[in-house]
């Protein structure tokens, strides 16, 4: 029942440091089940998404252990093929590279349908056309997914996706490191964290070449051995920080970044009149008050990433004349904008296309986080509001931004976390109590 309560108004400033990318991490603790070993991951980011798939490998038998609070060491030598718990692998949408984690490992695999936000359908069969490519059997019943090598082990193969998927592609490299011979994926997605689980592997003595282009070759090794890897700086958090210095008016100084991954949401920030410095590893985004309207289509890297779609929408609600977002991956990923009108802001929906008409003000309202990235946008809403917002939801937050609360504080933004019913403060009681 815990919510944010934030208190609009102030332009964020000041610096921030962004942690591990969680689409990397949620792929490389699946893919220690592949190593002979012990795998120190480095800069890996402590949210619950992680928190639940480190849970669910120690549960198949993986040592974990926390060497501080961004490093993790997972020792899988001693894992074997049993249930894991099902109820977690249900929450979250991650829990899909156990199907070719397990499979590399074990030859077989058992794991829930994944879970995570609902977008619409997120069918999984591309996942399974390239496992079963490689050699298994996949069979889908009452919300589970069997797998099973028919002859023991994987094999490389061809596997041409009909869709551009991040999950199919990074499940099928998981599958492939430890397949006798090459598999060949076309039509791979390029996101940073492809060339991220790409490089761990690598690190780990698998042989997979051309992640970040749409074909991607992996030489099946016998084995794979321990080693340290560093997670890379995660591209949504530091464009969610970016999006918020921007609508709040602020100035801040977004640090441990990759230039390179926000290009695309630098580029679309500038067209609002934002400025957007960058330098080597750090990017200063200072607000407007004059914002112009833009258009806005996601796509797959290196487009604009869905997943700053609803950030990026609400900034525009604050932004002078008519913009126009068009989803490009996702059929329904504008369920927030019923949020955002209880804020002021006037946005229409048709299909996967969003029509915001900008207006000089958004006003504080109770709101609810519909998933993990319309959560991080209604909290920028809030930060720009006039007067209160309450967030409700916020577990969806919490899946991918670590420390999300107390970064805030640091840039000088009044949000502070509250259970109900006790912490709750109801500003229409307080007037009747008057
Ligand atoms: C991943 C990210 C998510 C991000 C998305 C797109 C993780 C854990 N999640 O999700 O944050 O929003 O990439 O960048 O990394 N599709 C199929 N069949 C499949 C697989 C996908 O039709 O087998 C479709 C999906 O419904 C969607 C599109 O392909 O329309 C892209 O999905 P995909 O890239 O696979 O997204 P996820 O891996 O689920």
């Amino acid at each position: 029942m815990e919510r944010y309560i934030i208190n609009g108004g102030l332009p964020l400033k000041g610096e921030v440091e962004i942690s591990g990318a969680k689409n990397a991490a949620v792929a490389m603790i699946p893919a220690a089940l592949l190593v002979d070993g012990v795998c120190r991951i480095e800069n890996m980011p402590h949210i619950s998404d992680t928190d639940m798939l480190l849970t669910i490998i120690s549960e198949l038998g993986a040592k974990v252990r926390l060497v501080n609070h961004s490093t993790v060491e997972i020792d899988c030598t001693q894992v074997s093929f049993h249930d894991a718990p099902f109820d977690l692998m249900r929450k979250i949408r991650a829990s899909y590279y156990l199907i070719g984690a397990m499979l590399g490992r074990f030859g077989v695999s058992k794991t829930t349908m994944p879970g995570g936000c609902n977008f619409g359908e997120r069918p999984i069969d591309q996942h399974i056309k390239g496992m079963e490519a490689l050699g298994a059997e996949v069979t889908v019943e009452h919300g589970f997914v069997y797998a099973v090598a028919t002859d023991g082990h994987l094999h490389g193969s061809k596997v041409y996706l009909d869709k551009v998927s991040v999950g199919a592609t990074m499940n099928i490299i998981l599958a492939s490191v430890l397949a006798s011979g090459r598999t060949i994926i076309e039509n791979a997605a390029k996101e940073p964290h492809i060339v991220d689980l790409a490089n761990f592997l690598n690190a780990m003595g698998a042989d997979v070449r051309g992640a970040g282009t749409d074909t991607i070759k992996v030489y099946g090794v016998e084995k794979l051995h321990g080693g340290t890897y560093a997670v890379i700086p995660d591209q949504i958090e530091a464009g969610t920080y970016m999006v918020a210095a921007a609508a709040t008016g602020g100035e801040v100084l977004i640090k441990n970044i990759i230039p390179k991954h926000l290009e695309c949401i630098s580029d679309k920030l500038r067209e609002t009149g934002t400025i957007v410095q960058m330098y080597e590893d750090s990017v200063l985004v200072r607000g407007n008050d004059n914002l112009r309207r833009i258009s806005v289509k996601t796509m797959p890297y290196p487009g604009f990433p869905t997943d700053m779609q609803p950030q990026m929408a609400t900034l525009l609600c604050l932004a002078n004349g008519t913009s126009v977002i068009t989803e490009g991956i996702y059929d329904n990923r504008f369920k927030y904008a019923h949020e955002l009108r209880k804020m002021g802001a006037n946005i229409r929906v048709d299909g996967r296309v969003c029509i915001i008409e900008g207006c000089q003000r958004l006003t504080g309202a109770q709101v609810m986080a519909c998933d993990l990235r319309a959560g991080a946008a209604m909290v920028i809403a809030g930060l720009c509001a006039e007067g209160q917002t309450q967030v409700e939801d916020i577990h969806y937050i919490e899946r991918g931004y670590e420390e999300f609360v107390s970064k805030l504080r640091n840039l000088g933004a009044d949000i502070r976390i509250a259970d109900y019913p006790e912490d709750m403060c109801f500003p229409e009681r307080n007037v009747a109590a008057v």
